[in-house]
């Protein structure tokens, strides 16, 4: 089967292209030139910002299933740049759930919790959604435009992503694991709830989703353990056998351009029952995270 994944050199994208291409003929799409270790897929540069590209690539590749997990994911530029926002996360939406539609391919959308305004958490599937700020609100309008334009299509929510693979990007769980190893303080908000979706089980759902199941709507394909940004923070450290500060700190003291959802995190129980890929509790979650990050550290 002929599948693309845009946002490849992402946290996601890239696991999903590492999973994928033991099987499928895959299609990389990301922004710039390739980042990912070299494997068998063929890579396309083209920028969800510009109206066609990605279209075009989907189009001329005649794709067969896509799982789009391309995004402007700085929240807080996101909020400076509402626009940028706009066309990546709505505009660059629309591009993949239009070629979908001309090709007959199914679609999987990767969205997020910040499509809820965290005011009580964790959320379900059929809880409503009230995003605030630019990010939010692009990817809840990028949910709806993937959901009206693509016939055969579905939306992942995951949250707080997180690898520790050779490559990926600095998250808030490697910066613990730095920090915590230099002997400088981590400070960790105490008052945000959140599901952390470890990359690789997040993609291993994702796929399954897309390739084995013909489910349309909405599926939270998070971590299976919600909990404070300071726990999450601890049992990072625990994992790893590092001793330091970890300091609590209000979202509120704090100056941040975008809002934050506050009591956040995602029901899986869905995902769980439907899948065979199941959504990770924290401590198995960090067992892997920790097993790639002491390969990355062989390597
Ligand atoms: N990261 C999180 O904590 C988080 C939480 C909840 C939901 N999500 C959602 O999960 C999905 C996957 O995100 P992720 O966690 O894998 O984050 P990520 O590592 O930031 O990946 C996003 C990818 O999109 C690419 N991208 C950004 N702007 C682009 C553009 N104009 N044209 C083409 N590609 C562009 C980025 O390219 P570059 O690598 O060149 O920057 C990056 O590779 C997204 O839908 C995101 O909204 C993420």
């Amino acid at each position: 089967m002929r599948v693309a994944v845009t946002g490849a050199n992402g946290l996601l994208g890239g696991a999903a292209v590492a999973q994928l291409s033991e099987k499928h003929e895959v299609l990389a799409i990301g922004r710039g030139p390739c980042r990912l270790s070299p494997g068998a897929f063929t890579w396309a540069e083209a920028d969800l910002g510009d109206g066609r590209s990605v279209e075009a690539a989907l189009r001329e590749y005649r794709a067969e299933a896509v799982l789009h997990a391309g995004a402007m994911t700085d929240v807080d530029g996101c909020e400076r740049e509402p626009e940028g926002a706009w066309r990546v996360n709505v505009g660059g939406t629309e591009q993949v759930a239009r070629a979908c539609r001309a090709l007959g391919a199914r679609l999987v959308a990767v969205s997020t919790d910040y499509v809820f305004d965290g005011e009580a958490g964790p959320y379900g599937e059929d809880d409503l959604p009230n995003p605030r700020g630019a990010y939010a609100r692009s990817k809840r309008c990028g949910e709806e435009v993937a959901l009206l334009l693509a016939p055969d299509c579905a939306v992942a929510r995951v949250a707080v992503v997180y690898s520790g693979r050779a490559g990926a990007k600095s998250t808030f769980a490697t910066q613990v694991v730095e920090k915590l190893s230099r002997g400088e303080p981590v400070k960790a908000f105490s008052d945000q709830v959140v599901s952390p979706t470890l990359a690789e089980s997040g993609a291993a759902m994702t796929l399954e989703l897309l390739l084995a199941t013909d489910y349309r709507g909405v599926l939270h394909t998070a971590g299976a353990t919600a909990l404070d940004r300071v726990d999450f923070a601890r049992r990072v450290a625990a994992r790893f056998g590092l001793r330091g500060e970890i300091a609590p700190v209000r979202t509120a003291d704090v100056k941040l351009l975008a809002p934050r959802p506050l009591q956040a995190g995602l029901r899986v129980d869905r995902a769980a029952a439907l899948l065979r890929a199941k959504p990770l509790a924290i401590d198995a979650a960090l067992d892997r995270f920790h097993g790639q990050w002491m390969s990355r550290g062989a390597a």
